[in-house]
């Protein structure tokens, strides 16, 4: 396979050995679901978290139909949130992991899908918990 010389060599180690590629189960109450996509490309990002009872997330997994950065910074992001609790890692943001990986400007809206279904995990997660405990109050 022979990649631009343009993509980091980060890039290429991620790209070539994505770490956790993989699905749980979205109806598993301990998993949180990140689906997003990206307007400017169209490319589509699923990260999962399973976060124990503490807050932890314990593990992680993505599935990318991107470019190279996308899948890449999919791999990074779920090896950051992992072992690391659930409000800590909103605080990820897109330029770390761009800088992580050395992504070019017009790379970096693949990092954003990162962060965005980072959070969308979180929120996935934080919404089916509120379901399950029935809570009829309004938690906002
Ligand atoms: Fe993979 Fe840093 S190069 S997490
Ligand atoms: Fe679209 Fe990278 S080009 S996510």
């Amino acid at each position: 396979i022979t990649l631009k010389r343009a993509y980091h060599e980060k890039v290429v180690e991620h790209y070539n050995n994505p770490r956790n590629v993989g699905s749980f189960d979205k109806n598993d109450p301990n998993v949180g679901t990140g689906l997003v996509g990206a307007p400017a490309c169209g490319d589509v990002m699923k990260l999962q978290i399973k976060v124990d009872d503490e807050g932890n997330i314990v593990d992680s997994c993505f599935k990318t139909f991107g470019c190279g950065s996308a899948i890449a910074s999919s791999s990074v992001a779920t090896e950051w949130v992992k072992g690391r609790p659930m409000d800590e890692v909103l605080t990820i943001k897109n330029s770390d992991i761009a800088k992580h990986l050395s992504l070019p400007p017009v790379k970096l809206h693949c990092s954003m899908l990162a962060e965005d279904a980072i959070k969308a995990a979180v929120r996935d997660y934080k919404e089916k918990k509120a379901k399950a405990a029935g809570s009829s109050s309004d938690d906002r």
